[in-house]
This record gives C-alpha cells, structure tokens and sequence, in this order.
C-alpha cells in the first residue's frame, strides 16, 4: 500500500491558486505517494480539470442525506459529479464550529463510502484533554462511533489529528505518534477484523517539510493529512517526497 498525502486547504483558495494546482498536476507522477488535494468546495471542478486527472481531487466535508433540505450542504453525490474522488469527515474545525458528533461523522462517512469516495476520516483530542491523561479515551471513542462498518482500505483511512497540533507549529513527540497510532490500529483491528489491518493512519497537525520525513517514517503512520503546508505546492512536494517507499502491500488507489 503507498502512503497517502492529502492537503486540506480548508477555507483558502481562489482562482489563483489554481497555478498551485497545476504546479503539483505536474510533479505528481513522479511521486511514491498517493497525493490527494482537498481545496474548497468552489474550486472542485477547476481543480479536477487544472490537475488533468495527474492527482486525485477531494472535498472537505459531505452531508449524509443524497439530497434535501439542507441550505449550504453538499451530498455525495455531488462532489462525485464535480469529479472528487475523496472527502475529509469528522475534521476537528468541523467537530469544533459546527457542532458535528461522531453520529454525524458516521453517517456522512456512510453517504461518501456509498457515492464510491475515499473517506478521511479524522480523530483527535484537544490538549486540555492530553493534560488529563484522556487522550486515548477520547480517541478510541471517536474512532468507534465515527466510522462506518463496513469500513476498509478502499475506501476509508482515518486521520490521527491532535487539535492542539493544529496550525499551531507543535507536534507530538514521534513517541507519542507512534503510541497513538499503535492504538488506532488496534481500535481497527477490533472494530473491523481484517479490513483494519491495512486501512492507512494519516497524522496531520503542523506537517511540514522540515518534520514530515520523521513523522512518515513512524511506525503506523501510512501518510499524512496537511493544513498549511498544502496551499504551496513546492512544500506540499517536499512534504510528499519525504515517502520513499510502499508502506505495505495491495495498493489501494484514490485516483
Ligand atoms: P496544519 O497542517 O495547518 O497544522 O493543519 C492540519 C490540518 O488540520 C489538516 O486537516
């Protein structure tokens, strides 16, 4: 399996930064990596024809209805038709500003597996909750009632992202990713049976070039999900040039 690196540019990006695009389209072959853009919702289509079909194209978020009453929401379904191949579910921003529970991540998750996208869905505790020890609880718990069952490596990875790690220029200790994502990877197991063995464990939280190649070479981090540090491609290449090899077998693609 190659390791995924997903940019979220989250509430950034207009017309210009297609060039960013366009920049990475050109590069993204070379790569050992699977990359994965997420730019905002407005620029889905451009960037899926800026990108010439070199990188894979996603949203930020999805509703879990297929259509309906919901002002400002974007299904699925719709984010397929602009030609995205993944979503990001559960984002902390999300969790945090729009009150999404973990029901809600679920279920969203659901409506993108069932659209045929590549679901990101992210995980995280807030620092007050690490100062108290409660950083596993609140993980595991997440990880539990956040994805869908019928969850696997085609077409889901979790996202391990710290809240406090946020644009905030700090990470955990390469330890404590380690610690982390070895416990995610027995929440999967247990949750999914063998579909969790392979599913990839992003990090995300203050990614950049100058940290990425020891935070991808941690044990169990299958790639990285990266705010800041995505809205140039030349970081965001560097970022992905720090994967150098398979992180395991039986690649599955979001192309
Ligand atoms: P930064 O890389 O800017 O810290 O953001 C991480 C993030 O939230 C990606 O989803």
């Amino acid at each position: 399996m190659r390791a995924l690196i997903a940019g979220n540019w989250k509430m950034h990006g207009t017309s210009q930064a297609l060039d960013e695009v366009r920049k990475l389209a050109a590069k993204a072959q070379d790569l050992a990596c699977e990359l994965l853009l997420c730019p905002p919702a407005t620029l889905l289509e451009r960037a899926v024809a800026a990108s010439g079909g070199r990188l894979a194209i996603g949203g930020q978020d999805c509703h879990w209805e297929r259509a309906g009453a919901f002002t400002g929401d974007i299904s699925a379904a719709m984010l397929v038709d602009a030609g995205a191949r993944a979503v990001i579910l559960g984002h902390s921003e999300r969790r945090q500003f729009h009150g999404e529970s973990s029901t809600q991540v679920q279920n969203k998750a659901r409506a993108g597996q069932e659209a045929g996208l590549m679901t990101i869905v992210c995980v995280g505790e807030s620092e007050a909750e690490r100062q108290a020890g409660q950083e596993k609880a609140v993980v595991g718990e997440q990880l539990a009632a956040s994805l869908p069952p019928l969850s696997d490596p085609q077409n889901c990875a979790v996202a391990y992202e710290p809240v406090w790690a946020i644009g905030s220029g700090r990470t955990p200790t390469l330890e404590e990713i380690a610690a982390m994502h070895g416990f995610i990877r027995e929440g999967l197991c247990r949750l999914l049976g063998p579909a969790g063995e392979a599913m990839r464990i992003l990090y995300g939280g203050s990614v950049k070039p100058a940290n990425a190649v020891e935070i991808l070479a941690t044990a169990e981090v299958g790639g990285a999900l990266v705010g800041g540090a995505s809205l140039k491609a030349d970081d965001f290449l560097a970022i992905a040039r720090a994967v150098t090899g398979k992180i395991n077998q039986d690649a599955p693609t979001v192309r």
